[in-house]
């Protein structure tokens, strides 16, 4: 049906908080930018934001955060002298959608004005197969004569939280292409936007308005007429590794004017049906879910970093600067998995910019508290992997003060949390190139970071990792966190499989690699340690896991308790004096998380044990909850539960009900990390999929109401769709496969040859 492949709305925003939620839910992005959901004619006061991937900049004292780029996309219009616009004018109808299929932004409003009616349609993409390219077509039809002024161009006045960091902008015309450029604050990079338009016989005349770069054109229509042009604009950077971002900008608008629209939008629509094929998920039977699962997709599509890059996604994506654009361990623990088993050359790039920032985390490490050896991964990561997350990382609505966090220093499971989705790629495409070029090193300096950081308890004889905080926020400084702990116990393990590896087939590199490191002091403690590190384990009255050292003795007391003795509205329940951290309720997944993690571990009965006892006591105050909750639902068969989750992840962005403010401090934006859960439980969960080096198992749950679940999966270099019903398991290999491949069906063995479709009744 075409609506599952689009999101509208008949309803224009008008109110600030209105129009801000429609730019997150209907943006687009192509890795390189993210472009908000915001009408042509809009400005900074409606929050348009263009917002680069990987270039960031700090004005003063002010977070650092990744610059917006001036908008070439800008148009706006008077009719008989009469300024057109949404946000203020007389509306008849108004439509704006997002074709998922295709990654464009169309918006038709009639306005009415002075008795005539002016139809504005326009059609935008950020271009898939050029980056640096935007792509609109602007149409203006009056049902009666009219005089039309149209200015259209670069608008400079950029929407920036804590800018401006764009400085000493500069507007100025090539012939028919307008540019301006700028320079960041911080560093002086280089920005540059070029604009040309295309299809208007009219020539029009250069002007500067209110920091707007702008051609302005008189247009006569005739009654019914439709008048059409193109805009193309073009955004290159310092980063972009060319010699001068204006020529190659100019270069680009030049490129796309020989080209035309039609050509270039063929091009950006191939590569969409190519990102489709290779991740769609299909549910049948449930529309509603549907739709909220394709565009948790879409999100993490439109976020995916650029080939080459090296860049990462940050934990809003490119919805805006929110979170200081950011790379959290939502990226590995929640995006990652989506990308290695549809995509796994951007699961690469992603890693690729962990290897990237391997100093920074080496640094962080040296300087963070008492000092550390190894790598410490930045909680908030930039472009260098320093740490961008403050000490005082949340204002306090009550007292207007800054609040004490500890998300930097003492959330230590970040490292393992890269080190692990380093091994996975290995793991699941078997395929160590990554290794060999810095993720290795990844892995093994994340080791030694825990080496550093665990202390030995003799009386106990075992190794503990104290003053931490988890997954759960609200309880700061605890000791033994069970996620942390297994996470690092996990770490050394996949050091010591990493090391055994190496040994085996690349035992030149891991000679090098010992020395260069100088790992040799280290060996024996990495095995002491992994043999005696501290797991917390299920207590035997109920196997219910602590979440860490005297978690139980907290106040048992419900959410909504909890809630009650907030005073403000914002008001941080972590934190110093927060109103849950004398109590049991929890910010978000924690036990669950690790439970999901690492599954293999537990038993489905201390997986529904723990489930049963923390999802009372959870609040979801984070949006990567709730997938975790899901997922283990699915995975002790409590297949309803699962279902409220899965729907509660894969909506967070499309319904963008969620909260806007922590304390003082503004969140609104996207969530790729609930979209990667919406994926995750989909397929890991609903369609029961697990993966090793060997084989690929699946014993699928699927939800009573969905008739079928279809998707693709690649694992190991090789492509497979899979579609379950009820009745039935397919599986088909793509006739590409090199060679037969190893499932494990309900729990029974087959070899699937190339090009071979297997079906298995249920
Ligand atoms: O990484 C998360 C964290 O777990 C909870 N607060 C928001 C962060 C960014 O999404």
């Amino acid at each position: 049906m075409e609506t599952l492949w689009q999101v509208s709305t008949d309803k224009l925003a008008r109110q600030p908080e209105a129009i801000m939620r429609a730019g997150n839910i209907f943006q687009l992005g192509n890795g390189y930018m993210g472009y908000r959901g915001t009408l042509d004619e809009y400005t900074a006061e409606q929050m348009v934001g263009i917002t680069l991937a990987g270039l960031y900049d700090r004005v003063g004292q002010a977070w650092r955060e990744p610059v917006n780029a001036p908008n070439g996309g800008f148009t706006r219009l008077w009719l008989d002298g009469e300024r057109v616009c949404a946000v203020a004018g007389k509306v008849k109808h108004h439509r704006q959608t997002l074709q998922l299929g295709t990654a464009a932004f169309e918006r038709h409003t009639t306005f009415v004005i002075a008795g005539k009616e002016l139809t504005i349609s326009s059609h935008r993409f950020l271009s898939a197969s050029n980056p640096h390219l935007g792509v609109i077509e602007y149409r203006i039809n009056c049902d009666q004569d009219a005089r039309v002024r149209v200015q259209t161009g670069i608008d400079f006045a950029i929407w920036d939280l804590n800018g401006p960091h764009l400085i000493k902008l500069k507007a100025r015309q090539h012939g028919s292409i307008l540019t301006v450029a700028g320079v960041t604050q911080e560093t002086g990079q280089q920005v540059v936007v070029a604009e040309g338009l295309a299809g208007l016989n009219e020539s029009g005349q250069w002007r500067v308005v209110n920091e707007k770069s702008l051609h302005e054109i008189h247009l006569t229509l005739r009654r019914g007429e439709t008048r059409c042009f193109h805009k193309f604009f073009a955004v290159y950077t310092d980063n972009d590794r060319v010699r001068s971002p204006l020529v190659a900008a100019i270069r680009c608008i030049r490129e796309s004017f020989q080209l035309g629209r039609e050509a270039l939008c063929q091009r950006h629509q191939a590569e969409w049906r190519r990102r489709w094929e290779a991740s769609d998920v299909r549910i049948t039977g449930d529309p509603a879910a549907q739709q909220a699962l394709r565009y948790s997709l879409f999100q993490l599509l439109i976020a995916a970093p650029v080939p080459g890059s090296a860049n990462s996604i940050p934990a809003r994506a490119l919805s805006g600067q929110v979170y200081k654009g950011a790379i959290f361990w939502d990226t590995e623990m929640f995006m990652f998995p989506f990308f290695v088993h549809t995509q796994p050359k951007l699961a690469a790039e992603l890693m690729r910019y962990r290897i990237q920032t391997l100093p920074g985390a080496k640094r962080k490490a040296r300087t963070e508290s008492t000092g550390y050896r190894g790598a410490f991964y930045a909680w908030e990561s930039q472009e260098t992997g320093d740490e961008a997350c403050t000490y005082f990382n949340i204002g306090d609505p009550l007292t207007g003060r800054e609040l004490r966090t500890y998300f930097r220093d003492k959330q230590v499971h970040i490292s393992g949390d890269v080190a692990i989705a380093m091994w996975e790629y290995f793991r699941q495409t078997g395929d160590d190139m990554l290794l060999l070029k810095g993720g290795a090193e990844v892995i093994l300096e994340c080791a030694r970071f825990y080496l550093s950081r665990v202390h030995y308890q003799p009386d106990q004889d075992r190794y503990v990792l104290l003053d931490v905080t988890g997954p759960d926020e609200y309880h700061e400084r605890v000791h033994n966190n069970a996620f942390t702990n297994q996470v690092a116990a996990a770490t050394l393990e996949i050091a010591g499989a990493l090391l055994k590896h190496l040994r085996r087939h690349h035992p030149q590199t891991v000679r090098q690699l010992v020395r260069r490191l100088k790992l040799a002091p280290d060996l024996p403690l990495l095995t002491a340690v992994t043999r005696k590190f501290h797991i917390p384990r299920p207590r035997s009255q109920d196997r219910v896991i602590e979440q860490f050292d005297d978690y139980f003795r907290l106040e048992d007391v419900p959410v909504a308790t909890v809630k009650k003795r907030k005073i403000h509205p914002h008001e941080y329940l972590g934190g110093g004096q927060g109103v849950a951290v004398p109590t049991q309720v929890i910010k978000q997944a924690d036990v669950i998380m690790m439970l999901n993690l690492f599954k293999d571990r537990y038993s489905q009965g201390v997986k529904r044990a723990n489930w049963e006892f923390y999802e009372p006591r959870t609040e979801h105050g984070s949006s990567l909850s709730a997938c975790a909750y899901a997922m283990v639902a699915a995975d002790v068969g409590k297949v309803d539960w699962a279902y409220k989750y899965f729907l509660q992840t894969a909506k967070v962005d499309l319904e963008a009900k969620y909260k806007l403010y922590v304390g003082t401090t503004f969140i609104g934006g996207s969530h790729p990390a609930a979209n990667g859960g919406a994926w995750m439980t989909a397929v890991f969960g609903f369609g029961g999929v697990r993966t090793d080096e060997r084989q690929i198992s699946l014993s699928p749950r699927l939800y009573r109401r969905w008739a079928a679940l279809e998707f693709p999966l690649r694992h190991r270099g090789q492509s497979f769709r899979m579609r379950l019903t009820h009745h039935d398991i397919a599986v088909e290999a793509a006739a590409s496969n090199q060679r037969p491949h190893r499932l494990v069906i309900a729990g029974r063995a087959y070899r699937l040859a190339p090009g071979k479709k297997i079906i298995v009744s249920r």
